[in-house]
Formats: structure tokens, sequence, C-alpha cells
């Protein structure tokens, strides 16, 4: 799947008005790519940032985590759009897989199951992460591809010393080349997601606004106070972010209100559409993931290929 922009949305990232893209359009060095107002792609918009130096502000450092014990919250949709539009515009991002399903890394057009090194080889066989990253047409972003050789990567990691501070030690050497590493993590618990928890600053819960999704959140909570007691890891920031809320159904009325009356300290503090979600980063940038993600298996029209738009 190819991913174009129209003109006025690629001008936006860039943060240009269209004179400017034109004139822009007009370099020698940008002309010989071939992008140009007929098919503006990831790899022009990286281009055009190096070229005329458009970086945004440099962030400092942030491993955020996207997790919830309950399958099918949106933990892959957000977490892709999310990471995929800070990387659009401008930051520089690495989004980890860590779930064998591999939905991100096919959420990227990856083809996951023909990649021979994962997230498993840096964390049980100590391969270096250069070496399992995979580029992206997008310079400013990096994927840690997932595929089901990784199924077994708890029992792998059970009588190693040290089990579940591998990937917060294996991310300490890359930590200045990103300003955000986004997680995507599966639908359980163990020692993957334990390890996931100590690697990061920040936690995204995607939540449905449904009932079954509170007993969720309790399992949730209590890990990670357990984690505080016995791994004295204290994540920096907690929001919950409800996921696919529909305000004209009653039940998601009553789901949001609940949420709001159990856990207010922790919600993200808007709310979009239906069947959208949003999430804000810690620097304040705000996001909203619709249906129109960047997958191989829904292509959709030039110009619309856009994750995210930044509200
Ligand atoms: N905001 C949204 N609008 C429309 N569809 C969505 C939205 N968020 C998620 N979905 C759809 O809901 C389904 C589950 O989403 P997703 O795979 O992101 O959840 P998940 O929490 O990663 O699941 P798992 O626990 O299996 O990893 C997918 O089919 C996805 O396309
Ligand atoms: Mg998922």
């Amino acid at each position: 799947m190819e991913i174009r922009y129209k003109r006025s949305h690629f001008a936006k990232l860039l943060g240009f008005t269209d004179q400017q893209l034109s004139a822009a359009d007009k370099l020698p060095e940008l002309k010989a790519l071939g992008g140009g107002p007929a098919s503006y792609q990831p790899r022009h918009l990286s281009a055009y940032r190096r070229v005329l130096d458009r970086h945004p502000r440099r962030e400092p450092s942030r491993r955020q985590l996207f997790l919830n014990f309950k399958g099918g919250t949106g933990k892959t949709s957000l977490s892709v759009a999310y990471a995929y539009r800070l990387a659009e515009l401008g930051h520089r991002v690495l989004l980890i897989d860590l779930d064998s399903q591999g939905h991100a890394t096919q959420h990227l057009g990856l083809a996951a199951e023909s990649l021979e090194r994962t997230v498993f080889e840096i964390l049980v066989k100590g391969v270096p992460i250069e070496d399992v990253i995979v580029p992206h047409a997008l310079a400013e972003f990096d994927v840690l591809p997932a595929n089901l050789r990784m199924t077994t990567i708890d029992i792998s990691l059970m009588p190693m010393a040290g089990r579940e501070y591998k990937l917060q030690r294996a991310l300490a050497g890359v930590l200045d080349r990103y300003e955000f590493i986004v997680m995507d993590a599966p639908p359980s618990f163990g020692l993957l997601n334990l390890n996931a928890l100590m690697a990061s600053d920040d936690l995204l819960v995607p939540v449905l606004p449904d009932f079954l999704s509170f007993h969720g959140l309790k399992l949730l909570f209590e890990t990670l106070s357990q984690l505080e007691d016995d791994l004295n890891h204290r994540l920096q920031r907690i929001r919950i972010v409800i996921n696919q809320y529909n305000p004209t159904t009653r039940i998601a009325r009553e789901a949001k209100d609940a949420l709001e009356s159990h856990y207010r300290e922790f919600l993200a503090s808007f709310w979009r559409t239906r069947s959208c979600g949003s999430v804000r980063s810690s620097q304040g940038h705000r996001a909203t993931a619709c249906p129109s993600m960047p997958t191989p298996h829904r292509p959709r029209e030039p110009g619309t290929s856009t994750p995210l738009s930044p509200r």
C-alpha cells in the first residue's frame, strides 16, 4: 500500500504555506525525487524536512506503552496511529511490536512472518537493537517487528537472570536516538509485558466503553501497585483512553460515567466522536485515531492516508 498526501496536508505537516511549498518543490534536490504535487509520499515528507531543515523542537525521550490485559480494546490501532503521526510531524519515533500476533508490524505493511529477527532476538538472544530495526519510508520512523516466532518468549525469559529488565536495558542504548518509543503490548500478562512495564515512563490504557473493560482495569491497577512494591518501578503517567466511544448508546454513556467516577484522575480529559480514539502525548500533542489507519488491508484514496490528525 502506498500512502500519498494531499498537497494541502503535506504543506500543513511541514508547517508551510502553499507558496512556501511551491518554492520548495522547485529546489533541484527535491525535484529530483520525483514527488511534487501529484504524489507526495512519506519518503518525500522526510526528504523535504531534511533538505529544508524543517524539524520540530526536539523532545526529551519518552517510553510509552499501550497496554490492557483485555483483548481488542484498540492497543494496536491507537499505538500505530499515534506513533506514525508523531513521526509524520517530524519526531524521531521507534515503534515496538511486542505482540506475537504481529498486528502492528502488519499494519505498517511489513510481511511479519517473513522477518527473521524480532523483539525475541533482542530480549532472549541479546542481538543489538540496531540489527533488528526495520526502517520505514518515513525516515523518522523505525520499527521493531514481531511475529509468531515470539510466542515462546515468556518461557524463554523465565530462567534468565534479570529477566524483568531485558527490554529496559536494551532500550537504554538507543534512548538518545528517539523522542518517542511507543510499544504495542499483547493482551496477556507475563514476563514480556512485565518487561514492557519496566521499560516505560507512561502507560496508555485503551478501554472500550463497556462494563467488561472494568475487570481488565482492576487487574491492571493491581499489577501496577505490585510492580511498585516488588520491583520499585513507578510509572510517571497513566492515561486511560476510551476508544470507540459512541455517545448515542446508553451502555457507552453509562460506562463512561462509571469510568469517570472510578478512574477520573487517569482519564484522558477529552472525547472524540464515535469510533474514534483520542490520545495525547506527554508533550501535549493531541491526536485522533480514526479507522483510516495505515494498514495494507484497507487501501485508501490518495490524500486520505493520514492516520491521525492533530486537534
Ligand atoms: N477507533 C476505532 N475505530 C474503528 N475501529 C477500531 C478503532 N479502534 C480499534 N478498531 C478495530 O477494533 C479491532 C480491535 O482493535 P485492535 O487490534 O487495535 O485492538 P487490540 O487491543 O490491539 O487487540 P489485541 O488485544 O488482540 O491486540 C480491530 O478490528 C480494529 O480495526
Ligand atoms: Mg493488538
